[in-house]
């Protein structure tokens, strides 16, 4: 059963809190990524733990193993239940994260970030790239060798993910729009059904609901979406 995760990507805790207590019970959990927690702090997460809420803190740690282990402590005693780190910190720091993690809280892995592109990429890794897709199941599979609970993908790779990984690891997909909805910014983007069906276990949802009329009518739909996905295939 795939899950829904709303982004909170909010410069304050007033306009999260606003936007969680609005959406009510139909959402259960939600992303704090590096805007809000560098402007509030782990008030924000304890914020939402206080209100029941499941949280997603999506700081994407890049760091030596030691500090990353100590990281992701912090981030399981603050009660946080998943947080991000990149795979590009290799298998040493990959293993501290989730040594850290124990059963608190789990680790999932950002492997090239969406907004790359393979020109970027080669600059950065000084050699030439056969697929950007290539790379993401190469550090993909890395990151659950060493132990990490899943990985954050577009959902127009989340196909090739599950079949690369097998049934049980994450697999965690921003880019989710509805049919003929704002795209923002997001390059390459999915339905919350094909996200479903293409082996998505928690889809992650910002503007698409931040940003409409109807916060709340715009979940329903996202759910109903996934819903059409869930009965029909699983
Ligand atoms: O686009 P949306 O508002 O739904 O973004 C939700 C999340 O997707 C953001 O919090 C960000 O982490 C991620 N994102 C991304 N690539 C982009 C834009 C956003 O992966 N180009």
């Amino acid at each position: 059963m795939s899950q829904l995760i709303v982004a909170l990507d909010f410069p304050s805790q007033r306009d999260a809190l606003a936007l969680v207590d609005e959406l009510g019970d139909p959402a259960g959990y939600y992303k704090v990524g590096l805007e809000l927690y560098t402007s509030e702090g782990p008030g924000i997460v304890r914020a939402l733990k206080g209100r029941g809420k499941k949280v997603f803190l999506d700081l994407k740690l890049l760091d030596i193993p030691n500090t990353v282990h100590r990281a992701v402590r912090a981030a399981a005693e603050l009660g946080a239940d998943l947080v991000t780190v990149h795979a590009q910190g290799g298998t040493g720091m990959l293993q501290a994260a989730v040594d850290a993690a124990g059963r608190d809280i789990r680790v999932v892995a950002v492997t090239l970030l969406t907004s790359l592109t393979a020109v970027e990429v080669e600059e950065v890794w000084n050699r030439s790239l056969d697929s950007m897709l290539d790379e993401v199941l190469r550090l993909a599979t890395l990151s659950v060798e060493a132990g990490a609970d899943g990985v954050v993908a577009s959902p127009l790779e989340a196909r090739a993910l599950r079949r690369a990984l097998g049934p049980d690891p994450m697999v965690v997909t921003p880019g989710i729009r509805l049919p003929g909805a704002d795209r923002h910014d997001q390059a390459r983007v999915a339905a919350p059904d094909e996200a479903v069906r293409a082996g998505a276990s928690h889809l992650v949802v910002g503007r698409a609901v931040t940003a409409a009329r109807s916060p709340s009518e715009a979940l329903r739909s996202i759910r109903a979406s996934m819903d059409t996905a869930m009965k029909v295939d699983r």
